[in-house]
């Protein structure tokens, strides 16, 4: 019997808070093998075969539109790209319309971004198919947090092992951060420790219950960890001033060659991308030997791979 017919995964994958440390793990494992395929000169399983997947996307995205397109495809799914963005309906109706209308055409499951926070466990309750959440406002972004612990144990653990003991900080606008909520859930059932390092206009309010240690100060963090995570200043969520300029952030909180320089010996830096070079990262730190920056983006697709297929119980072994 293989594993993923011991471990069930919930139906849905909406929130890291919806799995436990043993699920977590055989998605780690599952990407694992399917890296393989990654690696292979053809890259494609007959898994998901005559099965339809959605991306539905109400909100702008490169690397995540792609890579769950480029998963499905692996797995020999059909995708269809609906990108509703500038969709002048209001957010709620639209949604529900949008999910009725691809439960009509078929869609076996539906990949969603949208800005509200919430919209992925709405549309779960509306249809019948398997709801990927991309990315939902603030609130959670599972997918990213696998591929960065997926990415991290590769470099500082091993194949079904977690991330016990291992220092991670985070640094940036975990305000706005919808990667920082599901990696401070995923790290910390991985055993990992974390800390979060930002200004205080930056640090969500109820900070106290996450299972984290707060700094102000990165300079005092960077030669403890194993790893640091650099968060995207989203100027776009933005309605108030956070910070006086980007000149200050920059200097108070950005990585640059100096601050790399704190950093222990094969530390590895993270960005979810996209990045605002020169603002929380210069150029010089994300192309550093140190960084794992383009390898979080393909092992993007082995961690969506194994989501889709453990999700979508493919009906052949990873390894056949
Ligand atoms: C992140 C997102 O959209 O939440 N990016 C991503 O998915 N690769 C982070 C960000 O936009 O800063």
């Amino acid at each position: 019997m293989t594993p993923e017919k011991l471990i069930e995964l919930p139906r849905h994958l909406l929130s890291i808070g919806d799995l436990n440390h043993n699920q977590a793990l055989l998605i780690l494992d599952t990407a694992e093998e399917l890296a393989r395929i990654s690696d292979a000169p053809i890259k494609k399983l007959p898994t998901l075969r005559g099965r339809t997947i959605v991306n539905l996307f109400f909100e702008d995205s490169t690397r995540t539109r792609i890579s769950f397109e480029a998963a499905a495809k692996r797995l020999s799914a059909d995708v269809i790209n609906f990108s509703a963005k500038g969709s002048s309906v209001s957010k709620g109706e639209s949604l529900k319309d949008t999910a009725l209308t691809l439960q009509a055409m078929g869609a076996d499951a539906v990949v969603l971004r949208h800005p509200e926070s919430g919209a992925a466990n709405r549309l779960a309750g509306w249809t019948n198919g398997v709801v990927i959440n991309a990315g939902d406002g603030t609130h959670e972004h599972p997918t990213q947090a696998l591929l960065d612990a997926f990415t991290i144990r590769r470099h500082l653990g091993s194949v079904g092992s977690d991330l016990e003991g291992k220092h991670i900080a985070i640094v940036g606008d975990v305000l706005h951060s919808r990667v920082a909520r599901s990696n401070v859930l995923l790290l910390n059932l991985l055993g990992a420790k974390i800390t979060l390092v930002a200004p205080p206009t930056l640090i969500p309010v109820g900070v106290e219950s996450w299972p984290v240690n707060i700094s102000y100060n990165i300079d005092e963090v960077l030669p403890e960890v194993d790893a640091v995570m650099m968060l995207r200043v989203q100027s776009e969520r933005m309605k108030n001033s956070f910070f006086p300029s980007t000149r200050e952030y920059s200097r108070l909180f950005g990585l640059n060659l100096d601050r790399m320089n704190l950093l222990p010996k094969g530390a590895l830096i993270l960005h979810p991308g996209p990045m605002n070079r020169g603002l929380e990262i210069s150029a010089e730190c994300a192309d550093s030997v140190q960084s794992v920056i383009l390898e979080q983006v393909a092992n993007g697709v082995s961690v969506r791979m194994a989501v889709l297929y453990l999700l979508l119980g493919g009906n052949i072994g990873v390894g056949a």
